[in-house]
């Protein structure tokens, strides 16, 4: 629906896009004149890739943002084609999933004990204070090795664990991944965390000297991520499958990031078994409560995933709708793989300041985001074996 706004927008719209973009863009700082003329693929999400100018591309997405929509888009360009088909392997997890007995009652009370939400806060105020993590910029760069950094120090005293930055080609910013190998006949097996680490605003989008703190989004999802991986290693946790913890690059300009991981993956048979996504962790715009999004998601996973709130976390939970693919999850989904999205708020009660210089600590609740630090630990202790 949400899809079908945009794309209807755009239709009527089209004269005042161009109109608005012209004033308040600046996209040549970052692209090049032949980059922004350039043909590109794009997946608003409906499944039907059109061919247009990158300028308009970005243009859709801004104007979407400015008129409180989201303006969600694959670009599919630089993408090899991979099937969408499961492997034999993932299928079979998934249709043993729900009669999944939960195992780890003894681990988790403990465990769970050990989160601590100042930790995260003390992540949101460090990754807030680069004037933006853009996909183009230097501070980009800096701020994907700093979370490298955060990973590495936590990690230094385990030979199982390695911290690697992704390379894309076609930017500058890398994204982050940490392996903590499995042992065992699972060990091929892979369960994934991850969230975006780029920040963007849309009000001056592309220039070097932006201002974007991307406080919520998605600095919350990078510090639950972290603090998730601390406790695992603090705790000296030895999981049987292999866990993963990633940080994308490139999110907010199309999923770039995590679309070239997820082929990747699925191109080299990657047997990924599960992939939670944080984005927006804390801002309680529906109260006590996480929203999963229903949409470009695995059913059985989100399923999976609200037994383990009522399990472990005894909070709150919902379902609402993107309406679009509106973050990297819908790049491992796309892949053929089960991906779920645990949300800050409802559609209509999100932050209403993200993609902005608004987009600051000071209005959110780390209570809500030790919610989903709290799932993200059962996710990853329970699928580990
Ligand atoms: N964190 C947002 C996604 C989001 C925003 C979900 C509000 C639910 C409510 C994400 O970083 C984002 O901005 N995504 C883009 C889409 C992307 C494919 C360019 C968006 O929503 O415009
Ligand atoms: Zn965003």
């Amino acid at each position: 629906m949400q899809v079908t706004r945009i794309v209807l927008s755009a239709v009527v719209s089209f004269a005042s896009i161009s109109a608005y973009a012209h004033q308040h863009a600046n996209f040549q700082e970052f692209f090049s004149k032949q980059e922004l003329a350039e043909k590109r693929l794009i997946d608003t999400g409906n499944g039907k890739p059109q061919w247009m100018p990158l300028s308009q591309a970005l243009e859709l997405g801004e104007f979407a943002h400015q008129n409180g929509r989201c303006g969600g888009f694959f670009d599919l360009t630089d993408q090899k084609e991979v099937s969408r088909e499961p492997l034999v392997q993932v299928e079979s997890f998934r249709l043993a999933l729900g009669d999944r007995p939960m195992v780890q009652q003894a681990y988790l009370s403990q465990a769970l004990t050990v989160l601590e939400s100042q930790r995260m806060f003390k992540t949101v105020t460090d990754l807030s204070a680069f004037r933006n993590r853009f996909y183009k910029s230097e501070t980009g760069v800096q701020s994907a090795k700093f979370i490298a950094d955060q990973f590495r120090s936590i990690a230094k005293n385990r030979n199982d664990i390695t911290v690697e930055m992704f390379a894309h080609s076609k930017w500058m910013q890398p994204s982050v991944m940490v392996t903590m190998k499995g042992t065992g006949p699972k060990a091929n097996e892979i369960v994934v965390i991850g969230g975006h680490e780029d920040s963007i605003n849309q009000m001056s989008f592309g220039m070097p000297s932006m201002n974007a703190p991307g406080a919520d989004d998605n600095a919350t999802g990078v510090a639950t991520i972290l603090e998730v991986f601390r406790v695992l290693v603090d705790t000296n946790f030895k999981p049987n499958r292999t866990l993963m913890f990633m940080t994308y690059a490139a999110e907010e300009v199309g999923l770039l990031g995590s679309q070239e991981i997820a082929n990747k993956f699925k191109s080299e048979g990657k047997a990924v078994v599960g992939v939670v996504q944080f984005d927006m962790t804390g801002f309680p715009g529906a109260g006590d409560q996480i929203v999963f999004m229903t949409d470009f998601t695995s059913p059985e996973l989100t399923q999976f995933s609200q037994k383990l709130l009522d399990v472990y976390v005894k909070a709150k939970w919902s379902n609402d709708k993107c309406g679009y693919a509106c973050s990297d999850h819908a790049s491992w989904n796309k892949a053929g793989y089960m991906a779920v999205m645990p949300f800050e708020a409802t559609m209509s009660s999100d932050n209403k300041d993200i993609h902005t210089p608004r987009d600051v600590i000071n209005k959110l609740d780390f209570n809500h985001t030790m919610h989903f630090a709290k799932l993200g630990l059962s996710f990853m202790a329970e699928l580990a074996q």
